[in-house]
């Protein structure tokens, strides 16, 4: 016990099994260990304690990490409030009366916030590199579909024709976007808390810049009262794990419906499918169900954090220690995510000639039609009530693109000619594409192209 000398009686049993924290925050052990070498190294320094007394600890420390990576040790959580009491305890077995040293002019409220944030930081580094590996998946996956047409939707109906190639690289762009946000999170919570104790520093000398620089941060925080209350990067991290999900979950969604038999557009290996219990024929594409379904409780996490913070009055409140179960939980179940997600794609097949035939002819061409107008000096909303007449009247006649004449086209505008329905013909289409940012083929092989080299 931590705190037992002001007290007569223990903690009710079911008081600690209700408070201990220790079955989550088990996942700091590692920065918690960290943060106390540290931490005994800068009470050395400053002469609060001894070389000797130091080097004790920090053996002690390593003792109990490597005890904990081996498994032989695993702190009961009926017994301990949290990991740092568990890891106390175990210090006190270990080297004796010399570890009730480590925790002069530290709270633990200064030490979670920065086992947490060093936990963050790590993991910053580690789904960037995840997510990479998806954006290359999709890039590899890209390069071989530059010319793979499919539909593109608006409001879920057809619009204009695509590659496969662009609508994957849709998803790399926001892969970027996804990166750079936890590269944002690791570069401005560069400040180490260590130091702030319980809520207003320490009468001791206690030498922060040591410890932040030790910890890797840039410089200490500036108000020991915000430093053990700031959880803003919890936050931070949340936010970035939800639209990484909400990402993924769009990405799902395509593919389960890609593999619907009315698209018939990917084909998931075995290995990422599943069967159904009663119906012998069925393969669902469940990982990637699961997927869309986790991103909901990953803004669930984010909406639980932001609730417990909530008017909560400054420094340390009891409340804060809500903050880890999202934090692990978003996080766990992104990582996952984004690893099955590139497992499954990449062991998935495109069926490629799917949409080639459907869409010659089907109306998607109709804005090139209405360009091809404009190109001829017709003003674009004429070109557009043109063409949407000619839709209706191929409607009524149950035809379509495929088979419109020149003559038929004169009879509507007398401007056209013969490269107009040049322009109707579906292969052709992506290459006809002039902008910036467009499925031009060549235009979607450079970014691919861009992006490898930076990436791989
Ligand atoms: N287990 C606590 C948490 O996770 C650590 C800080 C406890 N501080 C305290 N004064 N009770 O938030």
């Amino acid at each position: 016990m931590l705190w037992g000398g002001r007290f007569k009686y223990g903690l009710d049993n079911n008081a600690l099994k209700f408070s201990s924290s220790l079955s989550v925050d088990i996942n700091l052990i590692l920065e918690d260990i960290e943060g106390s070498k540290a931490h005994a190294a800068m009470l050395a320094g400053v002469k609060i304690i001894s070389r000797h007394e130091s080097e004790q600890i920090t053996k002690g420390l390593r003792t109990i990490e490597q005890e904990w990576k081996d498994g032989k040790w695993n702190p009961d959580a009926e017994k301990f409030e949290d990991v740092h009491s568990a890891i106390e305890s175990r210090l006190f077995e270990l080297i004796g009366d010399t570890a009730g040293k480590l925790h002069t002019g530290r709270s633990r409220n200064d030490q979670i916030a920065t086992d947490i944030l060093l936990w963050i930081r790590k993991r910053c580094f580690l789904i960037q590199d995840s997510i990479k590996n998806l954006q290359i998946i999709l890039l590899k996956i890209s390069s071989c579909h530059i010319n793979t047409l499919m539909p593109g939707y608006t409001h879920m109906q057809r619009a204009q024709p695509v590659s496969l190639a662009f609508h994957l690289m849709a998803y790399v762009e926001m892969l970027e976007r996804d990166k750079n946000r936890f590269e944002q999170i690791y570069n401005s919570n560069n400040q180490s808390p260590l130091g702030s104790g319980a809520l207003a520093g320490s009468t001791l000398p206690i030498d922060r810049e040591f410890t932040a620089r030790e910890l890797g941060f840039n410089k200490p925080t500036e108000n020991a009262l915000d430093s053990v209350s700031n959880r803003d990067f919890i936050l931070d991290y949340l936010h970035a794990c939800s639209v990484g999900m909400m990402h993924l979950s769009r990405l799902s969604e395509e593919i389960v419906l890609w593999s619907t038999s009315e698209w018939n557009f990917i084909k998931l290996a075995d290995s990422y499918s599943t069967g159904s219990s009663l119906m012998p024929q069925k393969k669902n594409p469940d990982l990637a169900e699961l997927i869309r379904g986790k991103s909901g409780r990953a803004f669930g996490n984010y909406i639980s954090l932001a609730s417990a913070l909530k008017s909560l009055p400054l420094s340390y409140n009891r409340d804060l220690q809500e903050d880890k179960a999202p934090l692990f939980d978003s996080s766990f179940s992104y990582e996952d995510s984004l690893e099955l997600m590139a497992s499954m794609l990449s062991t998935a097949e495109f069926n490629s000639g799917r949409f080639r035939e459907e869409m010659q002819g089907d109306f998607s061409l109709a804005t090139d039609l209405a360009d091809w107008l404009v190109l001829k000096g017709v003003p674009f909303r004429q070109a557009h009530g043109v063409v949407g007449k000619l839709v209706q009247k191929l409607e009524m006649e149950k035809r379509n693109f495929k088979d419109v004449t020149v003559d038929e086209l004169k009879k509507i505008s007398p401007v056209f000619d013969e490269s107009a329905v040049e322009c109707l013909d579906i292969n052709n289409s992506l290459n006809r594409k002039k902008t910036y940012g467009s499925p031009n083929p060549v235009l979607v092989q450079k970014r691919i192209e861009e992006l490898l080299k930076k990436l791989v």
